[in-house]
């Protein structure tokens, strides 16, 4: 592999990325660069990069799910590569955590993703590669003159979804802020426009589900409903349960960050959904998806991460990838 401007190409990860980067790394022919991320005995991270890295283009892979201590590894294996003379330093984010705290929406309240995305613009890193954002604004939250490559887990799931597709289905948005990612996919799976769930919240995390409008039609036809991720599935399943008495036939669910807190996975298998499908950009043992009803399919996004890290190491355009 050629370098234009690097002696060569590193890629560390934290313990939340060793899978993917496993992964990444094969497509790439090479291995994980070996470092220690561990804990001293009061639980504070314990990191040492264990290669050489002076001059090397390092590449350091860690969702931050959970977030707190997978954004401290993050962090700080990009200050330990900084302090070791490394050439440049981009951090592959495959899910950035806190990044639904995007606005000051109720009173007193942070803007937790702004305050993320400066920690990691303090890092040492001069890139950063994120992946299916559920803001886009966030990327201009980061400082320092970082810069910021952001790809969509449309280009895994579209193909996959054409094939289990039939003919008579409309994509559909869980809410209003999903509306200009259901209107993507809706193109380029071949449809002119998607139907929209709004619903209202009385309260963060909860959802009137007596309260949620259909905008569209979904009688008698089947229903893909695109999100960034599914959390504690509480959004899709109050969604697919109206979609459902609403008269909808098959209900397929892509949502490319599987967050799936405690429980999500039972809840999911007792909904109306067909089939749950979810990208491997935050890990999870197969054994979880071993479910009763609910099919659950995970496509890697390893291919695409393999391909944008040759791409920015030799100085490529990453442009065909930003879909
Ligand atoms: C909301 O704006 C997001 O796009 C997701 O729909 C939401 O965060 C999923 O969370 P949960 O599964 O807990 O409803």
């Amino acid at each position: 592999m050629n370098s234009r401007r690097y002696s060569g190409m590193v890629i560390f990860a934290g313990n939340a990325g060793n899978p993917l980067s496993e992964k990444v790394c094969k497509q790439l022919c090479s291995d994980p660069a070996k470092a220690e991320v561990s804990r001293f005995t009061d639980s504070e991270i314990n990191i040492q990069l264990l290669e050489n890295v002076r001059d090397c283009d390092t590449f350091i892979i860690n969702p931050t799910n959970p977030p707190a201590e997978n954004l401290l590894e993050m962090v700080f294996l990009a200050d330990a590569a900084r302090r070791s003379s490394a050439g440049r330093i981009t951090l592959v984010i495959p899910y950035l955590g806190y990044n639904r705290q995007d606005r000051k929406d109720r009173p007193r309240v942070p803007i937790s993703a702004k305050v993320i995305a400066e920690i990691l613009s303090l890092s040492g890193a001069g890139r950063v590669l994120v992946f299916d954002l559920h803001s886009e604004p966030t990327m201009g939250f980061f400082t320092n003159n970082i810069v910021v490559d952001h790809l969509y887990g449309s280009f895994v799931s579209i193909p996959y979804l054409k094939d289990i597709l039939g003919d008579n289905f409309v994509v559909a948005s869980p809410d209003k802020g999903g509306g200009p990612r259901a209107e993507a996919y809706a193109n380029r799976l071949g449809l002119g426009d998607y139907v929209l769930f709004s619903k209202s919240r009385p309260k963060p995390n909860e959802i009137s589900k007596g309260l949620i409008k259909i905008i569209g039609e979904v009688d008698g036809k089947d229903v893909l409903f695109v999100d960034d991720m599914i959390d504690t599935g509480g959004t899709i399943i109050a969604d697919t349960e109206a979609a459902k008495n609403a008269g909808a036939r098959n209900i397929y669910v892509f949502a490319t960050h599987a967050v799936l807190s405690k429980g999500a996975v039972e809840r999911l298998d007792k909904s109306p959904i067909k089939e749950v499908i979810v990208t491997d950009t935050i890990h999870h043992d197969p054994k979880e998806f071993e479910t009763e009803k609910v099919k659950f399919t995970v496509l890697s996004v390893a291919s695409l991460l393999a391909e944008a890290i040759r791409r920015i190491h030799n100085g490529e355009s990453l442009s065909s990838l930003f879909y």
